[in-house]
């Protein structure tokens, strides 16, 4: 993933019973493409042996501060660092940290370093609801660390439910992607992006819908938000989880997509619309469930709404518009026809014939068409990596118009 190529990460693990998801965490940050040095503290060494993270990261656990042949492991690895990460932190280590204090590797090398901080604390829900917590969790934030809330939901063994839970792997590495991202031209912007498919009724138990799987949208959502936009995701049935730090609406019907729109738009400095809402809906939704052994029905479709020329006047003045037209025939043609249409800054075109393009696929192939007739035909690539091109392109338009 870009923000991370090639870029030193320390992660601070400290001695937490969510220590087995830090192991996770050194995995995917490695496969985003980091170099990941990790600091264990003695207690996170009760808890799980270095020899995983070695395992998983490729490179040694970081010596004890103290440890002989390795003087001034601290401050190489403070200057080195693009992130300084700890997760789990333990509420040993926030005090520690909130005190400024040296005494171990992890609070050595956070004294020493310039990189952005993130923290992601873990405890009994007792311990974290404290005073003292609360109040050392402030101190760093004041200094200008980021200090993840901590999730609801079962603690430790026979502990119940409660706030304290480490927030899963890839809700961090979203919150450090979004720290290391130098791509920052979308501070501040309003995004709408919509993604998946809808559903139309026929009676009370099936539907008409479409193969969309929703990858795309939530690509482009991540890395709007990473790039520092507030972000709305309007969404259908997604086969991917929902993105981190975007305000999710999830609707059903092409309709609900239109109202959700429209909400939205008044304020968005931009709006793009990847998802793949069902164009017919059935005249008349059956009350009864249609009868398997009567004869098969003959359906009467009508249209649903079209999105973006129904809520086209609700478009704040300047707003960039995306749209995505995905043909089997004629592709650019088409495409270009849809532009010019629904009245859109870009039309991202691509053929659903393509193996490995359009629908249900981690990748696409596309072809970008701006309404001052520009052609951009990115390589294969996948839609992760996609959604960045796109994003660059709605950026420089933004600029363009301010
Ligand atoms: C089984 C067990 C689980 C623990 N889990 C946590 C935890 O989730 N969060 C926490 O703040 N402390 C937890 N502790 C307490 C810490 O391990 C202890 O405060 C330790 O001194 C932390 O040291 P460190 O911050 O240097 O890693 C746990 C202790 C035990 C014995």
């Amino acid at each position: 993933m870009r923000p991370f190529d090639g870029r030193r990460v320390i992660l601070g693990v400290t001695g937490g019973i969510a220590c087995y998801k830090a192991v996770t965490l050194a995995r995917l940050l490695t496969q985003a493409g980091a170099v990941v040095d990790v600091i264990m503290s003695r207690a996170a060494r009760e808890f799980i042996g270095a020899i995983t993270f070695e395992a998983v990261t490729g490179r040694p656990v970081a010596p004890d501060i103290l440890d002989a042949g390795h003087a001034l492991a601290h401050i190489r690895l403070a200057k080195e660092a693009a992130l300084v990460l700890i997760a789990p932190a333990t509420a040993d280590f926030l005090a520690r940290a909130a005190q400024g204090r040296a005494d171990d590797q992890m609070t050595a090398v956070l004294l020493a370093t310039k990189a952005p901080v993130l923290i992601a604390p873990a405890m009994n829900d007792g311990m974290w609801s404290h005073e003292l917590a609360q109040r050392n969790a402030q101190t760093v934030r004041d200094v200008g660390y980021e200090v993840l809330e901590p999730e609801i939901g079962p603690l430790a063994f026979g502990e119940g439910v409660g706030p304290g839970r480490l927030p899963e792997p890839h809700v961090i590495v979203a919150h450090a992607g979004r720290l290391l991202e130098t791509a920052k031209g979308l501070a501040g912007a309003q995004i709408i992006v919509t993604a998946g498919p809808t559903r139309e009724a026929l009676d009370p138990v099936r539907y008409i819908t479409n193969h969309s799987s929703g990858r795309m949208g939530v690509a482009i959502a991540a890395a709007a938000w990473r790039r520092g936009a507030t972000v709305t995701l309007i969404h259908g049935t997604l086969e991917v989880p929902l993105p981190t730090g975007a305000t999710c609406i999830a609707v059903t019907t092409t309709a609900e997509m239109r109202d959700a729109v429209a909400a939205a738009l008044p304020s968005a400095d931009a709006l793009v619309m990847a998802a793949a809402p069902a164009d017919f809906r059935a005249a008349d939704v059956g009350t009864q469930k249609i009868k398997k052994r009567e004869a098969p029905p003959v359906i009467a479709l009508q249209h649903t709404d079209d999105i973006l020329v129904s809520t086209r006047s609700l478009r704040r003045a300047g707003a960039i518009v995306m749209g995505f037209a995905l043909e089997t025939t004629q592709v650019e043609e088409n495409a270009l026809a849809k532009m010019t249409r629904k009245g859109l800054d870009f039309i991202v075109a691509n053929d659903a014939t393509e193996v490995g393009a359009g629908f249900g696929t981690d990748t696409n192939r596309v072809v970008i068409l701006s309404a001052d007739g520009e052609r951009e035909t990115p390589p294969l690539m996948p839609k992760t990596a996609l959604a960045d091109v796109l994003l660059d392109r709605v950026t420089r338009a933004l600029d363009a118009r301010s």
